[in-house]
């Protein structure tokens, strides 16, 4: 066992083996990764065994100069082999369990592999559906976003990072990378501080509180200076203010991309400039210390930072236990799901779908021997893994095969548009024919994966190719149907949706995404999803969430139409105290599907919601007092349920103007048909305060209005904050 410590091992190191220590490198062919292992490099990526992997580790502790073993990173995002709903289908499940049963099982599949360091989870906000990578990450809201992260973060460490099934996580990406403008990947973002810290920071203030072993840099720029640069908020923020510990790695080439962004003016400026910063890693871009010869000069950086550096390094390492063994046991080799893990994956998946609509409670499907026609491009497809999976993720069946097995009765026929951006004419006139000869139709639409996902924006969200036409055609059938919508992203809808009876939002949901679906549509599992991220009605609308400001002009709610220029001649003047409103002339109101939405098979009362205390003086809850919030949901249908029971926060007088509504709880509870089941909430001065304008976090006496409700019902609660 060596039992070096990471300050002994420091003293004995140069200059140029302490940069290659600060690089993590991707090389295709084994002999270079070899070459880099022998030559000191701290880290590589996984070449895709246990045997090749324990082959670097070798060379790493036997020929390099110190011995030191290697981190061994990869994307394992939303699964290893067993592929889970992507993160953003995760959020929909506004389940704490969904993530941590994804990571436990993801790090389990991974590290028995060799890897030590999954670049997951990404808990960048998003309000911005036209940016692909909204997929990554858990929505538009800071407060899920930040619980779910942690719980990600938790379940993949585990207790102990030396066991044999557990990863080092890396949070990213640092920082506002979601706020990219017009949603195009990797562009500039301009954030003021008290949203930076609201709303971007919070979920990786509450993933570092959790223990995450590393954070990832972005590609963004924010306020002018590229994140692989930005010393505020890497160094001030994150290490000094966070007590963050760990490993800052930039992302695939950011610290070269400095050249590009403009503040550097070759890349030794930008390996200094990054270093600097607080970056420990840089991940990919020219060697660091290539035959020894440094990119960057002796003193170009502060000696002791970038002994920080490497101590952060060394200390990740030991807390992996690689210097007691770095090896993967290649008998004990995971390369695909077991039965075991493919079950809690389906899991899983049945608690990320969302039911939009259910008009005349189409869904469930009866057991029995209806005539069904399945169509879509997804009726055949089996692209169900979503975005950011690597070729071994175990594929998934198609939604026919797991449909004909859940319902053998019904009489099925398929025809199925294969591609994408089809169906095509021909494929359409096929599936009215087929539709007019059957008692209902399942049309099962969708993105695919390789459009969402990084570099993947979309100037125009609607259903890709003739899809939006297919769902037409069907409509002008008068056959029954259910639209099923397999996505990526929040989609526009606004072609199609008050034509269906029904529709699913069933996203990527991974290997077993086929199964899950064809449960909820026959009824054996009723959807407790709720949509994480707002559906807009247009593009136009975007970014639009659940918590933005009142505006000083706040357009009236309720009445859904548009108000167009012309309404004020023919009515006169009793619309305009309406018409100099914050609105669109040519789009109704408000989202098409908000924030928090999602229908059940069955019904739910929202009952006795309470306040532990109807008023609780500032010093108190400074001194650590909370507040309870307290509601029991009833289910008053026929089937077992699960409801999703929120707390919003509404502060109507403030020294800065607040958003309507901010999340401050969450919970889903199953409940039996007839039974009832209580929920509470603690609120302390985290949750009943803000951040100003210059980084200070403040809480103000005055009235509050706490809010519980299941997206039926809703109980306002006042809450008096005094002095
Ligand atoms: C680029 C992506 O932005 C990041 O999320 C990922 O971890 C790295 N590539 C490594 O694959």
């Amino acid at each position: 066992m060596d039992t070096r410590t990471p300050e002994e091992l420091l003293a004995g190191m140069t200059w140029s083996q302490k940069l290659a220590q600060l690089q993590i490198l991707w090389r295709r062919d084994q002999d270079d990764a070899l070459a880099l292992a022998r030559g000191g490099i701290g880290a590589l990526f996984w070449p895709q065994s246990a045997e090749r992997t324990n082959a670097l580790q070798r060379a790493a502790i036997e020929e390099s100069a110190h011995g030191i073993p290697l981190l061994i990173g990869l994307d394992v995002l939303h699964g290893q082999f067993t592929i889970f709903p992507t993160p953003l289908a995760q959020a929909a499940s506004f389940d704490r369990s969904v993530p941590a049963a994804d990571a436990r099982i993801s790090a389990a599949e991974a590290r028995s592999g060799g890897v030590n360091w999954t670049f997951a989870p990404m808990v960048d906000v998003a309000r911005d559906p036209r940016w692909g990578r909204v997929v990554e990450g858990f929505g538009e809201d800071s407060f899920l976003a930040a619980a779910l992260g942690a719980a990600k973060v938790a379940a993949y460490q585990g207790d102990d990072l030396t066991a044999a099934d557990v990863l080092a996580a890396c949070v990213k990406h640092f920082v506002a990378y979601g706020a990219a403008e017009a949603g195009r990947d990797y562009n500039t973002t301009d954030v003021s501080r008290r949203r930076l810290r609201e709303t971007y920071l919070e979920p990786f203030r509450s993933a570092v509180a959790a223990g995450a072993a590393s954070v990832m840099a972005a590609f963004n720029s924010l306020n002018g200076t590229p994140m692989h640069a930005h010393r505020r908020l890497l160094t001030d923020v994150l290490k000094a203010e966070y007590g963050f510990e760990g490993v800052v790695v930039g992302d695939a080439d950011g610290v070269a991309q400095l050249v590009r962004h403009g503040v550097a003016r070759d890349e030794a400026d930008a390996v200094r400039q990054s270093l600097a910063a607080g970056l420990d890693i840089v991940m990919g871009g020219p060697e660091l210390a290539g035959d020894d010869v440094p990119l960057i000069e002796r003193g170009a950086v502060d000696a002791a930072r970038i002994d920080d550096a490497v101590l952060r390094v060394l200390r990740l390492k030991k807390a992996l236990g690689l210097f007691q063994n770095p090896f993967a046991d290649a008998a004990a080799e995971r390369t695909a799901p077991t039965p075991q893990t493919l079950r809690t994956a389906q899991d899983a998946a049945e608690r990320c779908v969302v039911l939009l609509k259910n008009q005349g409670a189409v869904l469930p499907l009866p057991a029995g021997t209806q005539r069904i026609l399945l169509t879509g491009p997804y009726a055949t497809s089996t692209d169900h893994l979503g975005a950011w999976v690597q070729h071994f993720g175990a594929q998934a069946g198609t939604l026919a095969d797991a449909l004909r097995a859940e319902l053998p009765e019904a009489t099925w026929t398929v025809a199925s548009g294969a591609e994408f951006l089809g169906p095509s004419d021909a494929d359409i006139r096929e599936a009215v024919l087929l539709a007019a000869k059957s008692d209902l139709v399942l049309i099962a639409v969708g993105e695919p994966s390789s459009i969402s996902g990084e570099a993947g924006s979309r100037a125009d969200i609607r259903l890709p190719g003739d899809q939006e036409h297919l769902i037409q055609a069907i409509a002008d059938t008068g056959v029954p149907f259910v639209v099923i919508l397999i996505t990526g992203r929040p989609l526009v809808v606004e072609a199609w949706i008050d034509r269906a009876p029904a529709a699913l939002l069933a996203w990527h949901l991974g290997t077993r995404g086929p199964e899950a679906i064809a449960r909820v549509v026959a009824g054996a599992v009723n959807p407790g999803g709720r949509v994480p991220m707002t559906f807009p009605r247009a593009a136009g609308q975007i970014p639009i969430h659940h918590d933005a400001e009142n505006t000083g002009r706040p357009a009236r709610t309720g009445g859904s139409m548009a108000v167009h220029r012309w309404d004020v001649g023919l009515q006169g003047p009793n619309n305009l105290d309406d018409y100099y409103t914050s609105k669109f002339l040519d789009l109704e109101r408000g989202p098409r599907f908000a924030f928090g939405h999602g229908l059940s098979f069955t019904t739910f009362c929202l009952e006795a919601a309470s306040l532990s205390t109807s008023e609780i003086p500032c010093t108190e809850l400074r001194a650590g007092a909370r507040v309870v919030v307290s509601a029991s949901v009833r289910n008053v249908g026929e089937r077992d349920g699960d409801d999703v029971v929120l707390v919003y926060l509404s502060d109507p007088v403030a020294s800065l103007a607040q958003p309507v509504q901010r999340l401050r709880g969450f919970r889903r509870v199953a409940v039996a048909a007839g039974e009832a089941a209580s929920v509470s909430f603690e609120l302390g001065v985290d949750d009943l305060g803000f951040w100003d304008d210059e980084d200070r976090f403040v809480l103000e006496p005055g009235e509050l209005v706490l809010t519980v409700t299941d997206g039926t019902d809703a109980e306002r609660l006042a809450l008096n904050v005094t002095p």
